[in-house]
């Protein structure tokens, strides 16, 4: 007995003696500390609000990893000194946001529209106006890639300031390869100037360009052809997606592109019948898609499809509330088992930057409760961008980025509509934004 005793106590007086780890962080007392740990896989069902909360809760992270995740008292215990040190007594913690579906990189801007939506103009009358997509598609064309990376990275910074660390970004304004080519590498330099992680997605199949007006199918299968093939090759998409709706894409064609992407290491996605049901969900399903985007028309074959399939659904509550659609019902999905994430479809139709708004509209709109869309921003919107193994918990080996917010309890996200609660934001195990004292 002796000697395993006297052989702990040495172990502790090691760890209490040592110096703090270079580049080392302790977050400590946080009232709630949200891990968001659970099985593999996206969170459905009664796992949907899943939270893993601890109460007087700590993290450890060293360098831009977390090392250990409990209750204050253990992992002072085990790692008594760090670097720096964040005390959240009355906060809460949990993982950094991730955004999964965005379109952060255009020029000009879509303000003008707001007067002809307040005429009662749709979507579908904008864009026949010669407005909408096709609208952004020319000023794109025309910026350079510089202007167009600067733009995108202030727009990903305010995004950051919302709490969101990990973005989902799409091509899809360029519409002809050159053009496709430099938003893409516009996303990829905005994510390194913002310092934000940024998961490419290449959106060749987002509207007919001019040049091709009546001509969906030729345009398609410039997409699926020599589009795709120079994308594959410059490695600067991880994701492909398709608009499948009235007057975009019809699934068929879109399943062409994306079975190409698909074989050529491109993880497909679908924006799935926003307008209407043209089919959106199923074909996501049957591609065995990461997600399917939108999906306030989804039919039930479609959820029923993507619940067997596992795709998670991308609710843009925001895009509804900007363009007056319906809102997606959220508990058709959670009652399917599809597993839910919530995005903000930042793009100039919709100009919601943040995630904190996403997710109130989700929970005052859609049917989710609060801990179903801190769910869905974090863990089950990695899955939907294929980055669930670095990013949306807080346990040891994931990334460590985490958010302070200072609200009585994680019931206020969701609850609250507006004011920036995010006091501290840690990216990477440093602090990149501290509002403490300045709030
Ligand atoms: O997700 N629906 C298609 N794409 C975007 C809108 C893009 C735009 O209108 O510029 C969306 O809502
Ligand atoms: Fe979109």
């Amino acid at each position: 007995m002796m000697p395993k005793a006297h052989k702990i106590r040495a172990t502790r007086d090691e760890v209490l003696q040592a110096p703090a780890a270079p580049g080392s962080l302790l977050v400590i007392h946080a009232a709630e500390l949200l891990t968001l740990r659970g099985s593999p896989g996206p969170r459905i069902r009664e796992a949907a609000g899943q939270l893993g909360l601890i109460e007087d809760g700590a993290a450890y992270a060293e360098g831009d990893r977390i090392r250990d995740v409990g209750t204050t008292t253990d992992i002072l215990a085990r790692h008594p000194r760090a670097g720096v040190r964040l005390d959240a007594t009355g906060k809460v913690v949990l993982p950094g946001f991730v955004d999964p579906h965005t379109h952060p990189v255009f020029a000009g801007s879509r303000a003008h529209e707001l007067e002809w939506k307040a005429q009662g103009l749709s979507y579908s009358e904008i864009a026949a106006r010669g407005g909408g997509i096709l609208h952004t598609v020319r000023a794109t064309r025309e910026a350079s890639e510089e202007q167009l990376a600067r733009d995108a990275a202030s727009r990903l910074r305010s995004m950051r300031s919302s709490g969101t660390t990990t973005v989902e970004a799409k091509s899809g304004y360029g519409l002809r390869t050159a053009d496709e080519l430099k938003m893409l590498r516009a996303i990829a330099d905005a994510g390194r100037l913002a310092n934000v992680d940024v998961v490419s997605t290449f959106l060749g199949a987002h509207a007919v360009p001019p040049e091709f007006e009546g001509r969906a199918d030729d345009y398609a299968r410039t997409v699926e052809g020599e589009m795709l093939d120079a994308v594959v090759s410059s490695r600067l998409a991880s994701c492909c997606d398709a608009f499948v709706d009235d007057g975009y894409f019809s699934a068929e064609q879109a399943g062409r592109i994306l079975r190409r992407a698909r074989d050529a290491g491109l993880r497909p996605k679908v924006h799935a019948d926003e307008l209407a049901d043209t089919g959106g969900a199923e074909l996501a399903a049957g591609l065995q898609a990461l997600s399917a985007d939108h999906l306030n028309h989804a039919s039930a074959g479609g959820v029923e499809a993507m619940a067997r399939a596992g795709t998670v659904a991308v609710l843009l509550p925001a895009t509804s509330f900007a363009s007056h659609l319906p809102f997606a019902d959220g508990r058709r999905f959670v009652a399917a088992g599809v597993p839910i994430a919530v995005g903000t479809d930042f793009n100039p139709n919709c100009w919601c930057d943040s995630m904190p708004l996403a997710i109130a509209l989700a929970c005052h709109h859609c049917g989710l409760t609060s801990a179903e869309a801190i769910v869905g921003a974090t863990i089950n919107a990695a899955h939907a961008i294929g980055r669930d193994r670095e990013v949306g918990t807080l346990e040891p080996g994931k990334r460590a980025d985490l958010l302070v917010l200072d609200l009585p309890s994680w019931r206020h996200v969701g609850y609250r509509l507006s004011g920036n609660a995010i006091e501290t934001i840690v990216r990477q195990g440093r602090i990149v934004e501290d509002r403490r004292g300045k709030r």
